[in-house]
This record gives structure tokens, sequence and C-alpha cells, in this order.
């Protein structure tokens, strides 16, 4: 009888337990971002943003989030599989990524057809939302970034004529070339050359040199931070005196890490800046990431966040996990206080945002490059 007993208490105990454990569940979520390969800093920025949403707002619903990280590897068709890994293999409700648009244009379609939303923090090229109905972002698109840069050339330096030196590998400077270019021309600025390099490439003498004997007021260099140093510092060298404009691309240490002092007076468009905070998440996360890295917070990372916290507002208030339920939670986002700024979630899937402005400086005493907010424009 004593023996039935203890039985009767383990056999509670246990599946006490079981029961416990099923109730506290686990939401699980992917995310798809360059580690390595050619822009493995957006994928290290954008890591440290969801690492610090997963410490702050660890939970949804009761259940713990867990986010299943695949490298991409900065590359097309690694953001394909990945894609499929995370909604065959990993069950994932929602996916954050990726940060580059071409490979936001190979995961997006995968997961599309999975029927499992997608939170591109970054991909800012239109295609990458258009006619789709599970792909969503928390940035601003590419005719508005172009747009800014104009503006910036044809107002604030009085440019009238600029070139272009354009990665054709990326989707993303392939389009935001052109939505310079149109705004600029518009404004009535001249375009007076238009030149293309490829990711990867080493040597842009011949570019510039063709860029240099048109004498341009400024040079638009929408590209990923690499190419932009390696091309401001063969400008330098050539002794090309104009000012340099890029995109969101640029924000990584590596561009002054590779290109010294040469990226000095870069001006580049983007998505946030510690000075362009308004709302009380905003001032949470640039407080507690200067805790956990100790270094001011680059906009991947505040992307990254807002992806994260976007996902989990949409199961909050789906008050369900499906796939489906996130997918229509997603597309009614309204007036969410983000970290970069106000998200409203348009038909598209699109965020409407404002634009920073930041310059490169150089901080003599620390010996080491930085960025320098200038000025916030609206839509
Ligand atoms: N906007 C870039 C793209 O679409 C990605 C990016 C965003 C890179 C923000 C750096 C910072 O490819």
């Amino acid at each position: 009888m004593r023996k039935l007993g203890l039985w009767v208490i383990v056999g509670v105990l246990v599946f006490g337990l079981m029961g416990s454990a099923l109730a506290a569940g686990v939401v699980r979520l992917g995310a798809v971002l360059p580690m390595t390969g050619a822009v493995a800093a957006y994928g290290q920025q954008t890591w440290s943003g969801i690492k610090l949403a997963m410490k702050l707002y660890p939970t949804v619903l009761g259940e713990k989030i867990k986010v299943v990280l695949v490298d991409n590897k900065s590359d097309k068709v690694e953001s394909a599989n990945a894609a499929s890994r995370l909604a065959k293999e990993e069950k994932v409700v929602a996916v954050i990524g990726a940060v580059a648009s071409s490979n936001s244009l190979a995961a997006g379609p995968i997961l599309e057809k999975a029927h499992i939303p997608m939170v591109t923090p970054a991909s800012t090229n239109p295609l990458v939302t258009q006619g789709k109905h599970y792909i969503f972002r928390v940035c601003f698109i590419d005719p508005f970034q172009g747009k800014v840069a104009a503006v910036y050339a044809r107002k604030v330096l009085h440019a009238k004529t600029a070139a272009m030196l354009i990665d054709r590998a990326q989707d993303y400077c392939v389009g935001l070339a052109n939505f310079f270019k149109k705004a600029f021309t518009k404004m009535g600025g001249k375009i007076v050359a238009v030149t293309y390099a490829q990711t990867g490439d080493q040597d842009f003498t011949a570019q510039l040199t063709a860029i240099k004997r048109k004498h341009p007021d400024v040079i638009y260099i929408p590209n990923y931070y690499t190419e932009d140093a390696l091309v401001l510092k063969q400008a330098r060298e050539l002794g090309i005196k104009a000012h340099f404009i890029s995109g969101d691309g640029a924000q990584a240490d590596a561009l002054w890490k590779v290109g010294g002092k040469a990226v000095v007076g870069l001006a580049f468009t983007t998505h946030f800046a510690e000075k362009a905070v308004t709302t009380k998440l905003g001032k949470q996360f640039v407080k507690e990431y200067y805790k956990v890295y100790e270094k001011s917070p680059p906009a991947l990372a505040a992307l990254g966040f807002d992806a994260y916290m976007i996902i989990r507002d949409a199961i909050a208030r789906a008050k369900s996990a499906n796939p489906e339920k996130i997918r229509s939670a997603l597309s009614a986002t309204k007036g969410f206080k983000g970290v970069t700024g106000i998200i409203n979630i348009d038909e598209h899937g699109n965020a409407v945002k404002s634009a920073v402005m930041e310059k490169v400086v150089w901080n003599e005493k620390a010996n080491k490059g930085e960025f320098k907010f200038v000025t916030v424009i609206n839509p």
C-alpha cells in the first residue's frame, strides 16, 4: 500500500512537470542574417539588436521567444536555403531578415509560398515587398532614401552635377542609384557620369579616372561599406575633391578600418541616430545597448530590435502564434512606437519613416572614425 502511494505521488509529479512544460511552450522565430561573408558587419550589428530585444522582452503570451539564427553568408542561394530550412525543419512562425535586398529577394518568395511572415529589418529595395502578402519591413524604401540624398546634394551642397559609381551585383545599389538620379535630375541637377563595379572588386581607378574627367560636384556611391571604403581611398589618392554621398549600406566600422581617414566627410542616409530618438522604447534601447555592448548602437541594431518587437507585438495582438494570424496582425500594425520611430505598415507591407543624415568624422583622441548626426528628414 505504501509503495502504491509513492508511485501515485511520483506519477502526479511527472505528469505535473510535463503539463507545465507544455503550457510554458516556446514561440519559435527564425532569423536569416549575414554573419559571415562580404557584409558580415550587417549581420553582427542586426543580431546585437535582436539579442538585446530578447533579453529585455523575452516572452509573449506567457511563452518564451526563441530565435533560430541561420547565417546566409551574405549570399543569395544561402538565403533561399536558410528560408526553406526555417520553414520546413525549424518550424518557425515568423522570420526576421534578411539585410541585403538581394538576399531578401531570394528568401522572401520561399516564405511567401510557405505562408510564413517575414519582416526585413533593413532591405530597402521596393521589390522586396511588392506583390507579397507575407513580407513586411520596418525600414523606409529606396525611392525615399534616394530622394533624400538628392535633396542633400542640391539644397545643402548646392551641387549642379553628379557622378555615380554603382555596384551592379546588388539590387539595392542599382535601385538606389536610379532613384537618386531621378530625384536629382528632377530638381535641375545633371548626371555627368555613370560607372559600374561589382561586390568584391578591389580596384576602382578606371571608373574614378573617368569620373574625374567630368569634374562632378558630388559623387554618389550607393554601395556597401567595403566597396565604398576602397572607392574613397582611391578617389583621394587620385586627388578627387568632390563631395561623396552614400546610403544606409555605408555604416560599419569596417568603413573607416578599411578606408582610414579617406572616408572622413562621407555623408550618408540612414535609419537611426541616438540624437534623433523620440520614443520611450528608443531611449531604453540606447541606454541598455551601451550597458551591454559599451558603444553607440548602429542603425541595424535598432532595426533588428524593431523587427523583433513588431513581430512580438503582432503575436500579442493576434493572441496567437499561428503564422496566418501573425501575418494579418502585422499588416494591421499602426502607430507602433519603435526605436527607429513610429511604425505604420502600409498596404504594401512597408513602413513609412523618417531618414537620418550622418557624416563620417575622425576622433583624433581615440584614433578612429565616427558617425556624426547631421539632420532628420521626414517623408
Ligand atoms: N538597405 C540595404 C539593402 O537593402 C541594407 C542595409 C540597411 C545595410 C541598413 C546597412 C544598413 O540592401
